[in-house]
């Protein structure tokens, strides 16, 4: 299964080490080529020779080991296909969350520019911590996988969370990254997220309930899929591939268009403002004594709709958010847009759609085929289009 791949793994100094002799023996059952580095406290737990037999590699632990015509840490990293870390410690965890490269293993990771798999494994208490937490969600946030530890009796003696997860979950999410990680290669994907708003006046604005999560969630799926990914999105994100931040409708048409034309697909989950006040006030509007205001709106470009117009060969899909009569509305949404598929969810729901992080969805496409995705995460949902999209 996975011949000609390289997997790189990197063990830290915890006592669920020794469970990592075992996970090396599972790739090379599938005839991975498999590198191991250590870091010096790794070396505690379990030794380089057992390594170096199971690996039939020489495994690495000192940056200046082997003179070589090409740093040691920059040629690991170009051999391997996809690097693990198990078990990953809290220390190792910090240092990589904030860029420190102190030892071999840290140096590649600062080095590595594919997939990385982290599987932490710790005391309980040590996983709780809050920095410790805050340094997973930053990983997270920079497109690092993390394999969670699972709930049990550790070794120091505590029963809680922190126990390395189970071999076969961290084997299986490395042959799922590698696997799926080629999909979308070569592929330019815009995705839209977000509320758009529109200000009234320097303090008052037009905006709906939109979180931005269907669109990131696509967009974090595209991304691991190995798609160029552009996101723009309202929403202030951090991500490994490119975020443009907008404001209004006009703002994100501009930023759209910028891309479309190089563009293999653009995913349009934003919620648009369909309106927007047509003349903003320069300065805070006074209250008067009226009981009534009357805000005058223009239409906003239906930039969906422009987009189906002028394309050529790129893949246009459109979200429809309805409150009544989803599959009706979204039928002659289609059609009126052009799109080649639109994506319905029923937005009257507190389970799903707006800023919940669960969604369930129909999917169309321009012959009128439907498909209905029950409620699930919307990283699952996400998925599930892609996969309608891309087959
Ligand atoms: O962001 P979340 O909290 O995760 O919620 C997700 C979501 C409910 C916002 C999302 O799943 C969704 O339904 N997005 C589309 C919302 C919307 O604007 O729907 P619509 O039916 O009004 O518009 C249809 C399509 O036209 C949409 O793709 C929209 O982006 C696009 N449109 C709308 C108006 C406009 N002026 N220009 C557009 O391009």
């Amino acid at each position: 299964m996975l011949s000609g791949k390289t997997v790189l793994i990197g063990i830290t100094g915890g006592i669920a080490a020794y469970k990592i002799c075992e996970l090396i023996r599972m790739f090379k059952r599938q005839n991975a080529n498999v590198r191991v580095i250590c870091t010096p406290n790794a070396l505690n737990f379990v030794t380089k020779l057992t390594l170096q037999n199971l690996s039939q590699n020489e495994v690495g632990v000192e940056e200046f080991e082997i003179p070589d015509f090409k740093p040691e840490h920059i040629s690991y990293a170009d051999e391997a296909d996809i690097m693990l870390i198990a078990p990953a410690t809290a220390n190792t965890i910090g240092k990589i969350a904030n860029g420190i490269c102190d030892n071999l293993l840290t140096s590649i990771v600062c080095a590595f520019k594919k997939p990385i798999i982290l599987a932490p494994a710790m005391n309980c208490n040590m996983w709780e911590n809050p920095i410790v937490q805050e340094n997973i969600k930053k990983l997270q946030n920079n497109g690092f996988e993390i394999v969670e530890p699972e709930t049990g009796f550790l070794a120091c003696g505590y029963n809680g969370t922190g126990r390395l997860a189970a071999l076969e979950k961290i084997f299986d999410k490395t042959v799922e990254v590698l696997q799926s990680k080629k999909k979308l290669t070569g592929k330019k994907i815009i995705i839209t997220a977000g509320g758009t708003i529109e200000d009234i006046d320097p303090v008052r604005y037009i905006s709906n309930y939109s979180s931005g999560k269907m669109g990131l969630a696509l967009a974090d799926e595209a991304f691991q899929q190995g798609a160029e990914t552009i996101l723009i999105t309202t929403k202030d994100v951090t991500r490994p591939y490119k975020t443009v931040k907008v404001k209004s409708a006009a703002d994100m048409q501009k930023a759209v268009e910028a891309d479309f034309e190089k563009a293999d697909c653009v995913i349009m989950a934003a919620a648009v403002a369909d309106y927007r006040v047509k003349n903003r006030a320069e300065h805070k509007m006074k209250k008067t004594d009226a009981d009534t205001l009357t805000l005058e709106l223009v239409k906003n470009p239906d930039i969906l709709k422009e987009l189906c117009a002028k394309k050529t060969t790129q893949k246009v899909v459109g979200f429809c958010a309805e409150s009544e009569n989803l599959i009706e509305n979204a039928k002659e949404k289609i059609i009126k847009k052009g799109c080649d598929y639109l994506i319905a969810n029923d937005i009257s729901r507190k389970d799903i759609g707006f800023s919940s992080d669960y969604n369930e969805v129909v999917i169309f496409d321009k012959t009128g085929r439907q498909k209905r995705i029950e409620r699930a995460a919307k990283a699952q949902i996400a998925r599930r289009i892609l996969e309608e999209i891309y087959g």
